[in-house]
């Protein structure tokens, strides 16, 4: 999906705009990137469920050269039939090419590991690329503390992949990424040290394979946006995932700029 030398950067609107705002701010950031020369690829959108059609719609018709991507923020964990209110992971095909699952956000409304894993698995199945959020609780933890947290939600939802029928090979087939995003940092305007940042996608490598793909997302903002690739080897980070300062063209791409990947 990216390659390992352009870092991902991944803009999550959560569900701050109505559909017609979320179209009229992606227009604006197309029109900022391309005024900004941003690599093609380096870019993903994930728009709200309604909004995530016109989007992808509007970024194909008018602005396709710059291959902005469309990662949805849910899935269903159910395959498409007879279920009231979901939507299931086969028909995201055509809109969007990868799905944020197991945010914190929606942990807090009660989604477990075991229904993570089992959403996983129908995302995989689907040909979609899952960017699985983990992230510990306690700004105070060691990183031990939260190595071991990170890699106990890790265990718990791939265990629920596997009984789904999905395996490592196949997530890792499909492109799948690992937010590391500490539950502490979201939204507080206190981004994670990049070191500490690091040093969990290093121990998240060295769990899964040294292959995968770990973004970070808490709190990034353009300032230190860079810092966060300072890290080499095991510890180097693939991307941000951002969510506040994803919500104004200005600072999405300023944010791009300090990656290197616009101007
Ligand atoms: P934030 O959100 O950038 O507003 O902290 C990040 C996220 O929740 O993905």
């Amino acid at each position: 999906m990216t390659n390992r030398d352009t870092p991902l950067l991944v803009a999550n609107w959560k569900a701050n705009l109505a559909p017609a705002e979320e179209v009229a701010l992606a227009g604006q950031i197309a029109t900022e990137a391309t005024r900004r020369e941003t690599k093609p690829g380096s870019l993903m959108i994930a728009p709200s469920t309604l909004g995530a059609v016109p989007v992808a719609s509007l970024l194909a018709r008018e602005h396709g050269s710059l291959q902005i991507g469309i990662a949805a923020q849910d899935v269903s964990a159910l395959e498409p039939g007879a279920h009231t209110g979901e939507g299931p992971a086969p028909h995201l095909l055509g809109i969007a090419r990868a799905v944020i699952l197991g945010h914190s956000e929606r942990r807090d409304l009660g989604e477990t590991g075991a229904l993570i894993g089992k959403k996983v698995a129908r995302a995989v199945a689907a040909g979609l690329s899952p960017i699985v959020c983990v992230g510990d609780r306690d700004r105070e933890a060691t990183t031990e503390q939260r190595c071991d947290e990170v890699r106990a939600q890790w265990h718990e939802l791939m265990e629920s992949a596997v009984q789904s029928g999905s395996s490592l090979a196949a997530l890792i087939d499909v492109g799948v990424f690992i937010a590391y995003e500490p539950v502490w940092a979201i939204g507080s305007g206190d981004a994670a040290d990049p070191e500490l940042a690091g040093r969990v996608a290093a121990a998240l490598r060295g769990l899964i394979t040294d292959e995968v793909k770990v973004l970070y997302g808490g709190s990034v903002r353009a300032e230190r946006a860079s810092s966060f690739f300072a890290g080499g080897g095991a510890a180097r980070l693939d991307g941000l995932l951002v969510g506040g300062a994803s919500l104004s063209s200005e600072s999405l791409l300023d944010i791009s700029t300090a990656l290197g990947t616009s101007r």
